[in-house]
């Protein structure tokens, strides 16, 4: 049995077959796996006795579920209202230019995902982003630009 059939198969015992069991699952196997394989998907429908198309629904529903493996590092840009007035749509144009990535995607080499967030709580230091768990603040295009290049340097390595 393949690794992702099998821990569809635990999930599946230990949340239920229910159709109320289908986003614990799925928040089960985005916690081990990082994202839900197509894979996964075609499994989850299995066990429940449900239609692919149903788990695929839930699946892309909701926004802390993930369809595509993400980047190694995973950049989340605050776009709450503080961030916002203090520049982070250039913060993103900046990290869309130097990535070659859409807000959202992930960059060929799987290294970098894009991805907006809600307040940081670093709001009197905004514009701010995570990546990963690493918080960095008060950025600037150039800041930006400088992050990047350290960690394609590998001078800085994620948790
Ligand atoms: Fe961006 Fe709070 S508004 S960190």
């Amino acid at each position: 049995m393949s690794e992702v059939k099998q821990l569809v198969k635990d999930l599946a015992e230990e949340h239920g077959r229910e159709m109320e069991s289908l986003l614990p699952i799925l928040q089960g196997i985005e916690t081990r796996e990082q994202h839900i394989s197509q894979e996964a998907m075609v499994e989850v429908a299995r066990e429940l006795n449900i239609s692919a198309a149903q788990v695929y629904g839930t699946a892309t529903f909701y926004s802390f579920l993930h369809t595509k493996p993400l980047g190694k590092y995973v950049i989340r840009v605050c776009k709450t209202i503080t961030c916002m007035m203090h520049g982070k749509n250039q913060i993103i144009k900046e990290l869309e230019n130097v990535l070659k990535v859409e807000l959202g995607a992930t960059t060929h080499d799987g290294e970098f995902t894009l991805m907006e967030t809600n307040c940081l709580g670093q709001c009197h230091k905004g514009p701010a982003m995570l990546i990963n768990d690493t918080p960095y603040t008060e950025l600037t295009p150039e800041k930006v630009r400088e992050i990047i290049m350290q960690y394609r340097n590998e001078e800085i390595h994620a948790n």
